[in-house]
């Protein structure tokens, strides 16, 4: 119910709002069954960080199956859409009798790629990028996230990037996984070595 909410409420397909196009949560969705099937995601237990989270759709789909669900966004305007969505899609949920969002999502303003912020985010959720389990960009940056990640996450970390077909980039640092890749067609993961 969560994904058909989002779904029907899809940013910058059309129009000038083009780059901060959010991800099919039902396609994720198919995705997700894989990446637990595979052991990449452990429910309950695994760690996840959006880099560009625009108003935190990911990372409400993903709290049902994380420890945490973090996200960073640079465009404050497009942050502060997750409160009345959250709070809409809290009415919907209850309405219909369905779970809630689990309490484990910290979203922040800022630059991803800052230090800064990476500090704030350790602050708030104990967890530096050498502890996050899953990392998450929608094509936007994935050359420059990958950079960072290369440096900054633990081996075996995953790096997903959504929004790709079958011509997949490489990024030094880290091994496609090409037996599950693209992930229903769009969803590239990278394992760091
Ligand atoms: C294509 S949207 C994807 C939003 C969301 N992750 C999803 O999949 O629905 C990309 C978002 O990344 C943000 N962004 C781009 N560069 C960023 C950076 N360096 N740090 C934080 N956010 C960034 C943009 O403002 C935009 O909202």
């Amino acid at each position: 119910m969560l994904a058909a909410f989002f779904d029907a409420r899809q940013v910058g397909n059309v129009g000038p709002l083009g780059f901060r196009r959010s991800t099919d949560l039902s396609t994720l969705l198919a995705c997700t069954e894989r990446l637990i099937g595979e052991q990449i995601i452990m429910p309950g237990r695994s760690t996840f960080l959006d880099l560009g989270c625009a108003d935190g759709r990911v990372n409400l789909f993903f709290s049902y199956l994380m420890r945490l669900s973090v996200g960073v966004e640079m465009e404050e305007w497009t942050l502060d859409e997750y409160d009345p969505l959250e709070k809409e899609l809290t009415k919907t949920l209850m309405t219909s009798g369905m779970t809630l969002p689990k309490k484990n999502l910290h979203l922040f303003h800022g630059d991803a790629m800052d230090e800064g912020v990476h500090d704030r985010i350790s602050q708030e959720t104990g967890l530096s990028l050498s502890d996050f389990d899953l990392f998450y960009t929608y094509l936007m940056m994935h050359e420059e996230f990958a950079h960072m990640l290369a440096e900054k996450a633990k081996k075996g970390a995953i790096y997903m990037v959504y929004g790709l077909n079958h011509i997949m980039p490489r990024y030094p640092g880290f091994r496609l996984m090409k037996a599950l890749s693209p992930v229903e067609g769009v969803l590239a993961l990278y394992e760091k070595e």
